[in-house]
């Protein structure tokens, strides 16, 4: 079965991207034959990919644009989709309708919560949030389950009917999967270091609707 799963946020520097590429590593690394596209125009998923290096786990490149997605190849088992700050209106009705996974990273800054409650409102009132052919998912990108700015955050969630799947703390770790095309998925296959913050996040992914 094919899962699409969209990563979006319209406040710029939510951490899509940085989710999108690490999912997209976390998958191919499983063997599962894994797409990803990159409607932004700024293209750094796209890049990311570009700069991958030959022999790591493949991620295939899927051919969308800013105004057009269109559908993965059908041999594709994942595809990841990630996209560009400010995605809303009609374009944001069209992609619902492409995938059945949507993950919003949310920083727990006050102008990010501002920007994310609209969002959340948006998606609300859209029909494929409405008829549950979408399942929305909260990631806390940047946040440690320890401080004040968690609490903060969980208040602010508990206001929505949304799952808060995982956080993923503030790290260097991920910093460098940006020029190098690697991530912290693609290190010794046996090892890899994925911690209690991932683990969530990739068993609601596949999960059943
Ligand atoms: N958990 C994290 N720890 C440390 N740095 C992070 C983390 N998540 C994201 N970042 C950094 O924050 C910056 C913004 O992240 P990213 O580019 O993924 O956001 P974005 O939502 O895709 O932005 P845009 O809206 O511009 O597309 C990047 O420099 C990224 O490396
Ligand atoms: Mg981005």
């Amino acid at each position: 079965m094919m899962r699409r799963i969209l990563v979006a946020n319209p406040k710029g520097g939510s951490g899509k991207s940085t989710l999108a590429v690490h999912l997209a590593s976390w998958f191919a690394r499983n063997d599962e034959i894994v797409y990803l596209g990159d409607m932004d125009r700024q293209h750094s998923s796209r890049y990311w990919l570009e700069a991958r290096p030959r022999h790591l786990a493949a991620i295939r490149h899927w051919e969308v644009s800013e105004e057009e997605v269109t559908p993965p190849p059908k041999h594709c088992s994942i595809a990841i989709l990630d996209t560009p700050a400010g995605l809303h209106g009609k374009r944001l009705k069209q992609v619902l309708n492409e995938v059945e996974r949507v993950v919003v990273p949310v920083s727990p800054s006050r102008f990010d919560m501002l920007a994310t409650r609209e969002f959340f409102e948006e998606l609300a009132n859209t029909k494929a949030v409405r008829k549950e052919r979408v399942d929305i998912g909260v990631v806390g990108m940047r946040v440690d389950p320890r401080t004040h700015a968690y609490q903060q955050l969980r208040e602010f969630l508990d206001q929505f009917d949304l799952p808060v799947i995982t956080c993923i703390s503030q790290s260097q770790r991920y910093l460098q999967a940006a020029d190098t095309g690697i991530t912290l998925f693609d290190n010794d296959a046996n090892h890899v270091a994925i911690d209690s913050q991932w683990r969530p996040l990739l068993d609601w992914l596949v999960s059943r609707h």
